[in-house]
């Protein structure tokens, strides 16, 4: 097939193409999906897109005409894409539902470590000859209780790493986990309990703002918040104002709601112009990624080899292997 692979980065070349070798040809474009960038895929069966790539209404719309059979996400949250508009044009929409959840959690805990620790902090003054303590403890871990908000593939591994390091864990999940051997409890208990809450939760309409002025209120004086997820699942203005009263005492960012257009490229000779980002980059208790939580060499080995399965089986078969149907086909 011959498939527009859209938002593509150096990596994505290199664990793509090894993945398909050779079996299909690859068009590799530096744009981000949009409505206006749509049209980079004529000539294209299939789309390759990430997670701030719009396939929204009018960007499927558009494969439709121009006769793309599939939209194969090289991710595994789907809040970015119109299911009832991918239906309605007869495109498919495959992702890669687990990939590698121990990638993102792991990064989680590093995070938390970070933050707790304050690595960020010593590595600058070591750096500057400065090698006072003062301002830098941290807490043990150990019998520390940890919230886990979702316990689907990333959050069970997150449980997983929190019991190995002695923490008391508890969660919230409409869907329990059995296995897990945990409590779950209500969302307002976990939030009053937790001394660390961690978001693996989806973005969904329920989702979304779930962390709010609201919600914050209700959580430990000093919690640390890490939001590994998707951006929109935290009001960040809410979050700021929890930082400057001391609600919050820590906040680990991995990907942030107006992340689309700001993350994955080097913006280090412009000018950052939103003022709530840049607000968040001044605490010194807060630590923000640029959405790197998938980004391990397994991680991108499996995702290319899903992405890849996915086109080859719709290609063979008009079925690919991971589909999403739209929600009101149930
Ligand atoms: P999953 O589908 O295996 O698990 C999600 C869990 O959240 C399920 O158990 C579900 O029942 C639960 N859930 C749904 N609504 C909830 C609610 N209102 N409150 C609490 N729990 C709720 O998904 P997986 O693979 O664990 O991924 C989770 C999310 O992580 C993805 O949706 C994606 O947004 C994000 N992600 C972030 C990455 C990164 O690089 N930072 C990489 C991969 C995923």
């Amino acid at each position: 097939m011959h498939v527009a692979v859209f938002s593509s980065k150096p990596y994505d070349e290199h664990f793509l193409g090894a993945a398909a070798s050779g079996t299909h040809e690859l068009d590799f474009l530096e744009a981000r999906l949009t409505p206006q960038t749509a049209v980079l895929a004529r000539g294209a069966d299939a789309v390759c897109a990430f997670v701030n790539d719009q396939v929204n209404a009018a960007v499927l719309a558009e494969f439709k005409a121009l006769g793309v059979g599939i939209v194969a996400l090289r991710a595994a949250g789907y809040n970015n894409v119109d299911l009832d508009a991918a239906q309605r044009c007869g495109i498919t929409i495959a992702y890669v539902p687990a990939y590698s959840p121990d990638a993102v959690a792991e990064h989680a805990l590093a995070m938390m470590m970070a933050l707790n620790r304050n690595i960020h902090r010593a590595w600058l003054r070591v750096r500057e000859g400065n090698f006072a303590l003062e301002g830098l403890l941290g807490f043990n871990m150990r019998g520390r209780c940890v919230g886990i908000i979702g316990t689907g593939r990333i959050g069970a591994a997150m449980v997983r790493i929190m019991l190995g390091m002695g923490c008391r864990v508890i969660a919230h999940d409409p869907v329990p986990d059995p296995t897990l051997g945990i409590a779950y409890l209500p969302l307002d208990a976990v939030l009053a309990e937790a001394d660390i809450l961690t978001l693996h939760c989806p973005l969904t309409p329920a989702t979304r703002h779930l962390i709010d002025a609201a919600t914050i209120a209700r959580m430990k004086r000093g919690v640390m918040l890490i939001n590994t997820s998707r951006g929109a699942i935290v009001d960040t203005a809410a979050v700021i104002a929890g930082l400057k009263t001391g609600a919050i005492g820590h906040l680990g960012l991995d990907v942030y709601e107006e992340e689309a257009g700001l993350f994955f490229e080097d913006k280090s000779d412009a000018m950052i112009g939103d003022d709530v980002f840049a607000r968040l980059l001044t605490f010194p208790n807060v630590l923000v990624t640029g959405h790197q939580g998938f980004f391990t060499a397994e991680a991108l080995t499996a995702i290319a080899q899903t992405t890849i399965a996915n086109l080859a089986a719709f290609a063979a078969t008009g079925r690919a292997v991971h589909e999403i149907a739209a929600p009101s086909a149930g």
